[in-house]
């Protein structure tokens, strides 16, 4: 199962994946261990473990989390609309469009939705830092020791509009967690993804002053 990909093949290769999202595959839990034993060597500030996984393969529970994030994948639609008809890249962005229209269509269907949770709930800046600085470099790790095992993944978020109805069906003290993404799980059809298409590097990079 292992692709015996470089790191560096890893980084550029590590995809949102929808469509090539297996659904009709299961994935062994043991094999989603590995990869979340992986993910808790990345950093954490001040040494502490804040981080907690939730993950849901049950199949009535999945639809309830799946049903709540296509109603807010609806409503994210509704608001986005204007902004994506206008897009500088009207291919691309019509392609992620349909490619998230799918994964709100088959959310209830993938194997295994993955809930990162945090402790606490926070408003400063330097909370914030410090505790999302704790916890996403650790699921972003999961995703790449998840592709290098042939696992699709797709980061999301849209699911947290409805975050309480959430914690309700996950039984998450909502008070004292905070759910930080979504992320499905399948394997993937074909395990040949391409570097993704970004800006020049020139972009982005200041050197010595802004
Ligand atoms: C913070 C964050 C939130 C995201 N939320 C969603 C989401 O709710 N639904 C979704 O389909 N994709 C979501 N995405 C995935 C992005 O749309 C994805 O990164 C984009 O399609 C680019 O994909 P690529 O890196 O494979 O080129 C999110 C990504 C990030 C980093």
């Amino acid at each position: 199962m292992k692709l015996n990909l470089s790191a560096d093949a890893v980084l550029k290769t590590t995809r949102a994946v929808r469509k090539r999202l297996n659904l009709s595959k299961d994935v062994p839990v043991e094999l989603l261990k590995e990869c979340l034993n992986l993910s808790l060597q990345s950093p954490t500030a001040s040494g502490q473990a804040l981080t907690h996984y939730i993950l849901i393969g049950d199949n009535e529970r999945k639809e309830k989390i799946a049903s709540l994030y296509r109603n807010a994948f609806e409503i994210y639609q509704k608001q986005k609309k204007t902004v994506t008809t206008h897009h500088p890249n009207q291919n691309s962005a019509d392609r992620m469009v349909d490619s998230a229209q799918y994964l709100a269509a088959n959310m209830h269907k993938v194997p295994w939705l993955l809930i990162p949770v945090m402790v606490g709930r926070y408003k400063t800046s330097l909370e914030c830092a410090s505790v999302y600085g704790s916890i996403l470099p650790s699921v972003w790790s999961f995703m790449l020791a998840a592709r290098e095992r042939s696992l699709g993944t797709c980061w999301t978020t849209l699911h947290l509009m409805f975050e309480k109805e959430a914690a309700e069906v996950l039984e998450i003290p909502f008070e004292n967690y905070t759910q930080v993404a979504l992320i499905p799980i399948a394997f993937t059809k074909g395990t040949d993804f391409k570097e993704a298409s970004r800006k020049d590097l020139s972009n982005f990079l200041h050197m010595e002053t802004w």
